[in-house]
């Protein structure tokens, strides 16, 4: 019998099958990951809508369109599942996914009140929350402040970029009209920290040889002695130190800076102290967590990346500037098309204090998340990361030597599997260098032998970077489907694969 026609529009189609892979994505034992390699792709992709274009592009037929959706999702990394630990990000929040889709579906720009009443707003509301857990903001002010302590801006990146322009802007505020001068400003933050620094540098025009990588510890923590005597030799070196930037989890191994310490240097020294949150900044929501934070208050400025830790989807990223004003000040252009000052409620525009001048509504997910689970929910998720990364730690040093842990902090756990010929090893930063050649050669190589086993057969997800030059491991919580089940599953199978791969070396 013929199959009656499809009575759903293309559009209900896909989004049935968004919608179902919000609400059941994989997990358990279905893959990570289903690898193929980029012809195989290709070529699925060529039996369904293909991926490329021919210079004359026809419409697709819907089912052809379909297939492929299938084949995107299919062959996409499932990164709600249980066994995803790569990235310092992991699968939605779902309440995030459907509040992105309306406020796409609602499609507008965040710049002026009169295009985003609602979610002016709502912005103004949500970073006076933020700004409240960061002790930006009065804790007793109940109500929205008149000026929002921020704005949310298009990844910690970009809002990296837009805190140093602040930072040269109370410095030098004619450089916005002159352009960069002669003079060498210099910018300070720890050797663990985000290369994001480094790029701001090249496009603010102070060059990447502006930024002085501070010496960290072997946590990955900035050594403030060490940083206060760097600003010292560039000042004797004839050189205009601007701004310090702290790191509260760094991207390896999630170390926290003493901001307390750093903010003493930054006030003597007269600099702006920015902080980069954007990983460990969701600490603030755990009453458990937040000390790691303490000092954060006398910072100038401070990235979160709400798309990490809360399961917002990318991105979603507040800059919190303690004196919101300088945004204005900084930015401002006053495009008379766009933010008239005569028309109804212009004093709400937020556009002419960015960079941008469309603005995606990426408040909205944040909102109604944080409505969903409220702060005890926001608190649960930060507290249940940390306690899987606890777990993984504890497994790792009952493993009789299976396993070393290499370094780690908050919810990254760095470690190594050590074969059974080479137990007891201790892997200690600051000591790897000293490890036998031979050992290090052979722990090197079997990291990414291990994760492409893991990567080939979907397995899991579990990313690996050198530490002092050699492949480690790296656990990274923060998806509240983790159990410990899945902690010691992932862990075995790196045993597992280990084991295999030197059977196989050693035939
Ligand atoms: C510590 C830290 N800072 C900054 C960034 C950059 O954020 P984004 O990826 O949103 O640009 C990252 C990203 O991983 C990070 O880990």
């Amino acid at each position: 019998m013929a199959e009656a026609p499809n009575e759903l529009t293309l559009i209900e189609r896909i989004a049935e099958r968004a919608l179902a892979y919000v609400v059941d994505p994989p997990t358990g034992l279905d893959p990570v990951i289903d690898h193929a390699s980029p012809d195989e792709i290709e070529t699925l992709f060529a039996s369904a809508a293909s991926l490329g274009f021919e210079s004359t592009a026809e419409a697709c037929d819907d089912d052809a369109i379909v297939d492929a959706v299938d084949l995107v999702i299919k062959h996409s990394v499932h990164t709600s599942h249980p066994r995803f630990v790569n990235q310092n990000f992991a699968g939605p929040d779902p309440v995030s996914v459907v509040g992105d889709w309306l406020g796409a579906a609602l499609n507008t720009t965040g710049a002026t009140f009169e295009m985003a009443p609602v979610f002016t707003l709502m912005e103004s509301a949500v970073l006076s929350k933020l700004g409240r857990l960061a002790g930006y903001v009065d804790e007793s002010a109940s109500q929205v402040p008149p000026l929002p302590p921020g704005l949310f801006c298009p990844g910690g990146s970009s809002a990296t970029l837009y805190a140093l322009q602040l930072a040269r802007h109370r410095l030098r505020p004619d450089v916005r009209r002159t352009g960069a001068t002669g003079e060498q400003l210099t910018l300070f933050v720890s050797a663990s920290g985000h290369y994001a620094a480094t790029k701001s540098a090249a496009l603010l025009g102070i060059g990447t040889d502006s930024v002085i990588k501070v010496e960290s510890d072997e946590r990955g923590a900035i050594i403030p002695a060490a940083l206060d005597a760097a600003i010292q030799a560039s000042i004797d070196d004839g050189q205009t130190p601007f701004a310090i930037i702290a790191t509260s989890g760094t991207t390896v191994t999630s170390a926290f800076d003493d901001l307390h310490a750093l903010a003493d240097i930054a006030e003597e020294r007269g600099l702006w102290l920015h902080v980069d949150g954007c990983y460990g900044g969701s600490a603030l929501f755990s009453p458990t967590h937040r000390h790691l934070l303490a000092g954060v208050e006398r910072s100038d400025s401070f990235v979160w990346n709400l798309h990490k830790m809360m399961g917002m989807t990318q991105q979603c990223t507040a800059l919190l500037v303690r004196q919101p004003e300088q945004l204005a000040a900084c930015f401002a252009l006053k495009a008379d098309y766009l933010f008239q000052p005569d028309k109804l409620h212009a004093e709400y525009d937020s556009g002419d204090r960015t960079f941008q001048c469309a603005r995606r509504i990426d408040v909205l997910k944040l909102w109604l998340a944080w409505k969903h689970h409220g702060d005890q929910g926001f608190a649960d998720r930060i507290d249940h990361a940390v306690a899987m990364a606890d777990h993984a730690r504890a497994r790792i040093a009952s493993a009789d030597g299976g396993f070393a842990e290499v370094v780690g902090n908050f919810t990254n756990v760095v470690f190594a599997w050590i074969p059974p010929e080479l137990r007891p090893l201790a892997v200690d930063p600051g000591a790897i260098g000293d490890l036998d050649s031979a050992v290090r050669t052979t722990l090197h190589t079997l990291a990414p032998q291990i994760k492409a086993r893991m990567q080939a057969e979907g397995t899991a997800m579990v990313g690996f970077q050198p530490i002092e030059g050699l492949n480690t491991f790296r656990l990274l919580f923060m998806n509240p489907s983790v159990t410990e089940a899945d902690v010691d599953a992932m862990l075995d199978r790196i045993a597992d694969y280990g084991s295999d791969a030197l059977a196989v070396a050693a035939t």
